[in-house]
Parts: C-alpha cells; structure tokens; sequence
C-alpha cells in the first residue's frame, strides 16, 4: 500500500473535554504521523462548505451549528494506507456501533458528538485538505 494523506477534525466536544492529545495519541500508535495541524474557530461558512454534501439532510443545521460551537483540531495525517487507516481507528460513525479501543467507542457522545471526523477517500482527503492547509503547512 502506499503512503497516503487524509484529513482529520478532531470535533468540539472532544476539545471540550481537554482529549485532543488522547485522540492524537492514537493516530500515532496506529502509525498516523500529524504531518499538519492547527487549532481553529471554524466560521459558520466554513462549516456549511465542509458538509455542503449533507446539505439535504436533516441534521445538516444541527451539524453545522455544533462545529462552530467550540474550537475544532484540523489535520493532515500521513502513513500507509492512511485513510483507511484512519477510518479503522476512528471507528464506526454511531459511537453505539464502534468497535472496542476505537476513537469513538472510547470517547464519542453519540452520532452527531463524535469526536472526529476522517475522508472518506483519497480524492476526499485532498478536497478536504484544501478547504484548510496550504502546501507550506505541511511537512511530512
Ligand atoms: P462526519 O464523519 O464528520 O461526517 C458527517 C457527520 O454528520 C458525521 O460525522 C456525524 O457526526 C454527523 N451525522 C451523521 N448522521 C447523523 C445524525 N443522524 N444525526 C446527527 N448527526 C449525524
């Protein structure tokens, strides 16, 4: 497999509760390196052009207003296979359903206050990316 960057948020109710270097502790003992990463109020426009795909679903507002409530982490993770990678340690996206040692059986609240968010792609992943880091912010 090779080297791959995905995207990852680490959500507010997850910097809430002071867990951002728990959270990065896992990515990292999975073999996720933190390539970029930094600490942001996300605007409201932000937040909409983000999940604009959920735009039609009806937890979209809820979605939006909840990541704009508190700081988020945004970051760029690189390793083999990483978006998968990342996904597997994240877990399922209802903490209900996430297997055991994952990110979200361990510290999610539930569906909508899940602690992170990952790409579901490598072509997501480089959207996703460019919505919030420079090429200069990243170094591998
Ligand atoms: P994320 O990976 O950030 O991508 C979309 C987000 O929508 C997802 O994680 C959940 O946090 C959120 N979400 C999905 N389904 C629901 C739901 N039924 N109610 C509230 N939020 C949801």
């Amino acid at each position: 497999m090779a080297i791959q960057r995905t995207f990852s948020i680490i959500k507010p109710d997850a910097t809430k509760r002071n867990l951002t270097g728990a959270i990065n502790a896992k990515f990292e003992a999975a073999g996720l390196r933190i390539v970029g990463q930094r600490r942001i109020q996300m605007t409201r426009q932000q937040a909409e052009k983000f999940y604009e795909v959920h735009a039609e679903r009806p937890f979209y507002g809820e979605l939006v207003d909840f990541m704009i409530s508190e700081p988020v982490v945004v970051q760029v993770l690189e390793g083999e296979d990483a978006v998968a990678k990342h996904r597997d340690v994240m877990g399922a996206t209802n903490p209900a359903e996430a297997a055991e040692g994952t990110v979200r059986k361990e510290f999610a609240l539930s569906i909508g206050e899940n602690s992170v968010h990952g790409s579901d792609s490598e072509e997501n992943a480089k959207i996703e990316i460019a919505q919030f880091f420079t090429e200069d912010q990243i170094v591998g």
